[in-house]
């Protein structure tokens, strides 16, 4: 195993988080490219772990936080580790130092390149990425907001915590209408399906439902609007966990049109 700098030939599949085999990175459209187009040039950093074959099995990457979702100075900002987990294409590869190594790997670029630390993020539930991964690893809690919490290493005696975005205000129902509304950075192809997903069951379902879109790729506009990504429906978050299905969108705000048809 090899960790090494994203290079052109591996743009394809960092882009769809090394699931190249799958069609959800293809339902979720291309906003992580465009988010990677711009970021390239503000810092953005991404390092692959290679395995024998130099097939791509564990990414990081890591942005100044000043660009990231987070709030700060001086810091790097781990936005997301992955470890291929799934039986599908490269196959599992966890559990085997992969995303020790990577993690090291990042600090160590970070600190060449003179930040005072390191934060990241996780969730504090068992699923996904657990910020307790990282609490193995040296990082101390930051700030916890909505079962997510921030975490962070320091490198020097100077460096000041990081912080949570403040949260903005949740977009209110309209009478009349089924609103949704989807806050979108485009970093996260997971983030980016629910948002997919979303836009199409409001395109099939029609009047009275109305999405609206909120690019928040720029840090500006997520501070502005304090929120990166989500989706809301009439008020209420359309995710809990996991990206919920086409189905469960589309039947959930189908409930909503029927409420409003009969008002
Ligand atoms: C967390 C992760 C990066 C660790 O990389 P890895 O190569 O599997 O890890 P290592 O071999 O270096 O370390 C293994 C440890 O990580 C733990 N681990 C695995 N998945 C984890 C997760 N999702 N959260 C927290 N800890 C996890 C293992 O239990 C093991 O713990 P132990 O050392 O106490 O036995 C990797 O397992 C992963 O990508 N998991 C999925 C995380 C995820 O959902 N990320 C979001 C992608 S967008």
């Amino acid at each position: 195993m090899e960790i090494v700098d994203l290079s052109d030939g591996y743009v394809s599949t960092y882009l769809s988080c090394l699931e190249d085999w799958s069609e959800e990175m293809r339902e979720a459209g291309d906003h992580k490219a465009h988010w990677y187009d711009k970021m390239k040039d503000r810092g953005l950093r991404v390092k692959l772990a290679l395995d024998e074959d130099r097939r791509a099995v564990g990414m990081i990457q890591y942005l100044p936080i000043e660009e990231s979702i987070a709030l700060g100075q001086d810091l790097f900002m781990v936005l997301c580790i992955w470890v291929h987990g799934y039986r599908q294409g490269v196959g599992n590869h966890q559990g085997r130092g992969i995303g020790s190594a990577l993690l090291a790997a990042a600090e160590e670029d970070a600190r060449d390149l003179g930040a005072k630390g390191v934060a990241a993020w996780g969730v504090t539930l068992p699923f996904w990425m657990r910020s307790s991964w990282f609490k193995k690893h040296g990082y101390e809690t930051a700030e916890r907001a909505e079962g997510r919490e921030l975490v962070w290493k320091r490198f020097t005696h100077d460096a000041e915590a990081p912080r949570w975005i403040s949260s903005g205000p949740i977009p209110q129902p309209v009478t009349g209408q089924v609103t949704m509304s989807s806050f979108l950075s485009g970093w996260c192809p997971a983030m980016n399906l629910v948002h997919e997903r979303a836009k199409r069951a409001a395109a099939e379902l029609g009047p009275p439902v109305v999405f609206v879109s909120v690019d928040t790729s720029e840090p500006a506009a997520m501070r502005q609007h304090g929120h990166t990504d989500a989706v809301f429906l009439d008020g209420k978050p359309l995710q809990r966990g996991a990206p919920p299905s086409y189905d469960a969108i589309k039947k959930r705000t189908s409930k909503h049109v029927r409420r409003v048809k009969r008002s």
